[in-house]
């Protein structure tokens, strides 16, 4: 299997790599031909015969597993911790409260894996024979390693002992293909129907996170932590508040105009695909590249074992939580660091997954796409900022909350007080809603404040005084469904 895989992960590659592979297969072959007189099979022999490119196989096919299955010892954390295992096992299994049918895990987001699931239960759930009521059919799932970036971990009696979860939790989807929430993974799409607040405030024990608050406001209950939690809703997490301990936005203006008050400070997941040859990453980019972002999730989110370091975290002013607890100066001795290691694969896997194509006819109108694309590059000025092909600047790709003529809220809990020029690449799924619950579709930008890409289009319009007539706003959307 494991052989089955690499060879198709070489193929990749060498799909991949495209022209500068075929060159390179060409002269070896070549050169191999005038001394053997033997033909040989460029496709297979190349990557073999390249360190270069088997080093690349070898690091994708790493990643994945990280990126997919890897804890990182973060159960120390979900299970050990805040018991998250306790409230999915229900008192049935001597855990606490009702416990977590698949009706419910599947209300909040997780996602079911359908290639880890055994043909006679996939049959099972064709014919709805499997009782989707009962929790005991979760921790039956959560054993097959079926449920998306969740782990469980067992006791010898079939309670759950602990649990841990993985980057694909809030980065990976399925394409719902024996029903909703189950299918084939998806990696890299961000997972829009995901509720990560009211999931974690499921956690019986919240006492570490409420500690945490406490720096910032001593008077916080862990009631108020729950209420804090499932104000996030579907799609969102706030990477910062452990940081900051900021939880509402007072107010969201968009070119000078009130547009909401106390709103979550969680943004929405952004996809883990489309992002090489970009710079700076996240929402409000000051925080750094696809690494630096990766070892602060596994660290600091994830609470994974490992070792990071951002001495911007001692601003006090700007991360209280952080600069109390440390967070910048994280140490694990090396034979117990579980995350360094694992940086360069899991790098190298999110630098590969492409993302998904629009077909016209179907996710977008071809000819008014050609007109939209005169604009964007014309008279809308979108090149500007959303350089084509990258679809954001090549090089320093920050601007700052006056330039975008938006609120500072979210760029003013990141390290330099500004926001990315997000890549527009695969923005047709989420417009079209593809993979997920019709009432999470659209939300652009990082609050989700554009419903949908026409209100992005009209926002951009009279923000920057672009003066696009209706047609032109129309062609515009179709253009970005086409990219
Ligand atoms: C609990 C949900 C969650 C988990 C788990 C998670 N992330 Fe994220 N990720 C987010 C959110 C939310 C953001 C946006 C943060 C921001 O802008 O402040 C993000 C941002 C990112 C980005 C930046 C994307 C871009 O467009 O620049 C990358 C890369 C990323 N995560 C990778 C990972 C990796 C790798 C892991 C596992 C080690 C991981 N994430 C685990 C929620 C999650
Ligand atoms: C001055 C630079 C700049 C210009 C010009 C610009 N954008 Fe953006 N764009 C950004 C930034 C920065 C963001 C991220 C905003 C945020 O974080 O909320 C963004 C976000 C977006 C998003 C949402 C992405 C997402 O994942 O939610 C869309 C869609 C978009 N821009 C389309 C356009 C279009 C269409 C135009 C031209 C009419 C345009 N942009 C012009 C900088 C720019």
């Amino acid at each position: 299997m494991i052989k089955y895989i690499k060879i198709i992960i070489i193929f990749a590659v060498i799909l991949v790599i495209g022209d500068y592979g075929t060159l390179m297969a060409e002269n070896t072959s070549k050169a191999q031909d005038v001394q053997h007189g033997v033909p040989i099979d460029k496709a297979t022999l190349l990557p073999l015969a390249d360190k270069t490119l088997s080093n690349a196989a070898h690091m994708i096919e790493e990643g994945r597993q990280t990126f997919r299955f890897d804890t990182f010892g973060d159960e120390a954390f979900w299970g050990d911790t805040i018991k998250l295992h306790q409230a999915i096992e229900g008192t049935g299994f001597g855990g606490v409260g009702p416990g977590v049918s698949p009706n419910t895990a599947l209300a909040v987001g997780l996602k079911v894996d359908v290639n880890a699931l055994p043909q006679e239960l996939v049959q099972k759930l064709k014919h709805g024979k499997v009782d989707l009521g009962d929790p005991a059919t979760t921790l039956a799932l959560l054993k097959l390693n079926a449920v998306i970036g969740v782990t469980g971990f067992f006791n010898s009696d079939g309670t759950l002992k602990s649990m841990g979860i993985q980057c694909a939790l809030c980065h990976s989807t399925v394409d719902n293909s024996l029903t909703f929430g189950i299918g084939h993974r998806l990696d890299g799409w961000a997972n829009r129907d995901l509720n990560v607040g009211a999931i974690v405030a499921l956690a019986p024990d919240l006492s570490v996170v409420v500690n945490l608050l406490k720096i910032v406001n001593p008077a916080i209950t862990e009631t108020d932590v729950r209420s804090v939690l499932n104000s996030w809703g579907p799609g969102k997490f706030d990477a910062e508040i452990f940081l900051d301990g900021k939880a509402f936005n007072p107010q969201q203006v968009t070119n000078g105009v009130v547009t909401g008050t106390n709103i979550t400070g969680a943004t929405l997941l952004p996809n883990a695909y489309g992002l090489a040859g970009v710079n700076q990453h996240t929402w409000t980019g000051a925080w750094g590249s696809v690494s630096y972002w990766n070892a602060f999730v596994a660290n600091l989110e994830m609470h994974g074992v490992g070792s990071f370091f951002d001495p911007r975290l001692d601003d006090a002013s700007k991360f209280p939580i952080a600069a109390v607890m440390g967070f910048g100066h994280i140490q694990s001795d090396p034979a117990a660091d579980r995350i360094t290691k694992k940086l360069p694969g899991l790098h190298f896997y999110q630098l590969a997954l492409a993302a998904p194509k629009s077909k016209p006819g179907v996710d977008f109108d071809a000819n008014a796409a050609v007109r939209g694309h005169e604009l964007f590059t014309g008279k809308a000025n979108c090149n500007e900022c959303h350089v084509e092909p990258l679809w954001t600047e090549p090089g320093w790709n920050l601007h700052t909350p006056d330039e975008m003529k938006i609120d500072s809220f979210q760029a003013d809990r990141a390290p330099d007080n500004t926001y990315r020029t997000m890549n527009l690449a695969g923005i047709f799924v989420r417009e079209r809603g593809l993979f997920m619950s019709p009432d999470n579709k659209g939300r652009f930008y990082h609050d989700g404040r554009f419903k949908t890409l026409l209100d992005v289009v009209d926002s951009y319009n009279s923000r920057f005084n672009l003066g696009l007539t209706d047609q032109e706003k129309i062609d515009v959307v179709e253009y970005l469904q086409s990219l």
